[in-house]
């Protein structure tokens, strides 16, 4: 089976407040957010296809310049969710391709933390695995009024990252029929009941949601390799 890194970039970047996509951010010599992510990851030499959903009325992806082949599709959707499944069905990917979902606002994705999710699925019996990292606060459970009612196991909570990896079939059939709004892939394949683990991500791979972000991955991404 194929691995396929599929990059939703159809947001529109509301929180970030520079009246365009974020992803398309000069971030780095002259590159956009989007095309840093995704330099990064064809420069690890993972991925067998490498696919990027943008919104159909996308201006600024035909300026992008990738370092390698890239399937563009224009068929982004209304939330993020909506974005990957239409990818996910513009892939034609085989049942049981592994599909690497990651967001295009974390370009400090490093190789270690894919090898990682390589070896988790490869090895391991799993439905799926993704990124994530250990909570460090002390976590409280409030009731509408901010009063606390109780504070959680902060050893079974995990801050979850991208990319997250599942076969292209499960993937198709959990976004068709998660009911309520999901976030993320996983929580979608979580209401069909799959086995999916959680793999240690890195502390760098932060998605960029607010301007004061720009400033932590410029500095991370002047020190990274990959
Ligand atoms: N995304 C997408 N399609 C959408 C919404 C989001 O492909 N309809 C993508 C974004 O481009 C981003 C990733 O999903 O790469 C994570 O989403 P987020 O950080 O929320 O980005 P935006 O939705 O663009 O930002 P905001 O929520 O502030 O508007
Ligand atoms: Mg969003």
């Amino acid at each position: 089976s194929k691995k396929i890194l599929l990059i939703p970039a159809a947001g529109v970047g509301e929180r970030m407040k520079i009246g365009y996509p974020k992803q398309y951010y000069p971030l780095f010599e002259n590159r956009t957010m989007l095309e840093v992510t995704v330099n990064r990851m064809l420069g690890m030499s993972i991925f067998d296809r490498v696919a990027v959903v943008v919104s159909e009325n996308d201006a600024y992806i035909d300026r992008c310049r990738f370092e390698g082949a890239v399937e563009i599709h224009r068929c982004g959707g209304d939330t993020r969710a909506q974005s990957v499944l239409n990818g996910l069905t513009a892939l034609h990917a085989e049942p049981d391709d592994w599909v690497f979902v990651h967001d295009a606002a974390r370009p400090c994705i490093d190789k270690e933390s894919i090898v990682r999710l390589v070896d988790t699925i490869e090895s391991e019996a799993v439905d799926g695995a993704i990124l994530a990292l250990p909570v460090t606060d002390t976590l409280k459970w409030v009731n509408d009024d901010a009063m606390i009612e109780k504070t959680i196991d902060r050893s079974r909570c995990f801050r979850a990252q991208t990319p997250q990896v599942f076969q292209a079939q499960a993937l198709l059939t959990a976004l068709q029929n998660a009911i309520e709004p999901v976030t993320d892939e996983a929580s979608a394949m979580e209401m069909q009941g799959a086995r999916i683990k959680v793999v240690e991500g890195s502390a760098f791979n932060i998605k960029v949601t607010y301007p004061e972000d720009l400033k932590w991955v410029r500095s991370y991404i002047n020190q990274l390799s990959l």
